[in-house]
């Protein structure tokens, strides 16, 4: 039996290989398709999600890990540092086929809420790094993610 708290839910999974990976749990038990699979190794980034608040690959990620965890997903994500990066990216029209872009907010959202705000480019280069964009839309993401920082900064 796994107990697992996911976008602020319990949800308890009696029937369930432990060790299938959590990306699975999420799509196909719980139908949060929000989160994608990509190369299922643990390299692009586009599986991205919150366990107890930290960047997780949830394509390489156990589902045993997320026992008695907090699981946070883009249908779940909220708060001022995620309110401020939603508004940046519709500003900047940061997606342009969308399928990294929920792995991409995850990351951002983690960045700027354990970083101090204002980074360099380099810093956020190096922060979203883990993230891939087919469509090579890095320069709005890292527009987006500057002008969510000087919004949550003020
Ligand atoms: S699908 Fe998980 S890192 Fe690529
Ligand atoms: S927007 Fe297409 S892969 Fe990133």
């Amino acid at each position: 039996m796994l107990r697992i708290r996911v976008n602020g839910e319990l949800r308890e999974f009696a029937d369930l290989d432990p060790s299938m990976p959590l990306l699975w749990l999420l799509r196909d038990h719980l139908e949060l398709t929000g989160t994608r699979y990509s190369c299922g190794e643990g390299l692009c980034g586009t599986c991205t999600i919150h366990v107890d608040g930290q960047l997780i690959r949830s394509c390489t990620t156990p589902a045993s890990y997320a026992d008695g965890k907090s699981v946070t997903t883009i249908e779940g994500l909220s708060g001022k540092t995620a309110d401020a990066l939603r508004k940046a990216w519709h500003k900047f029209q940061v997606p342009q086929c969308g399928f990294c872009q929920a792995g991409q907010l995850m990351s951002a959202e983690h960045l700027l809420r354990t970083s101090d705000k204002i980074l360099s480019s380099e810093e956020m280069d190096s922060a979203m790094a883990g993230n891939i964009c087919r469509c090579g839309t890095y320069t709005r993401i890292r527009d987006a993610i500057a002008t969510a920082a000087v919004e949550l900064d003020s």
